[in-house]
């Protein structure tokens, strides 16, 4: 079982979730992050920390999507793990639909 970084967190990139996770298996793209569920190690710590609730976990209905799509970025962008800041427009974000289609930006984000 891992935790899975979902649509939620695109376009908010809160980032609360890198520092408490306790071994770094967050990878950060331009927009939103995944998590590396070989590292993953189920603590729990980053759900309640992501006031997006973009975290979930594998065995929740969305979950195949989910690990499917946080596996293939883990191979793509590199770990983060310090927090930065928030992306500018995050609040405004948070209750948006269709944030997957519409505003999921591929390219890798900075990492470190
Ligand atoms: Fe990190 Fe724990 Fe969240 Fe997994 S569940 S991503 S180990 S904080
Ligand atoms: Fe994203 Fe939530 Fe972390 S918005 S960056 S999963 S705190």
């Amino acid at each position: 079982m891992s935790y899975l970084v979902t649509e939620n967190c695109i376009s908010c990139k809160f980032q609360d979730c890198v520092e408490v996770c306790p071994v770094d298996c967050f990878h950060e793209g331009m927009n939103m992050l995944v998590i590396d569920a070989e590292e993953c190690i189920d603590c729990s710590l980053c759900v309640p920390e992501c006031e997006a609730e973009a975290i979930i976990e594998d065995c929740d209905d969305n979950g195949t999507q989910w690990a499917d799509f946080n596996s293939k970025y883990t191979q793509l962008w590199p770990v983060i793990t310090g927090m930065g800041a928030a992306l500018v427009d995050a609040q405004e974000y948070m209750n948006t639909e269709g944030k997957l289609e519409n505003h999921f930006d591929p390219r890798p984000g900075n990492g470190g």
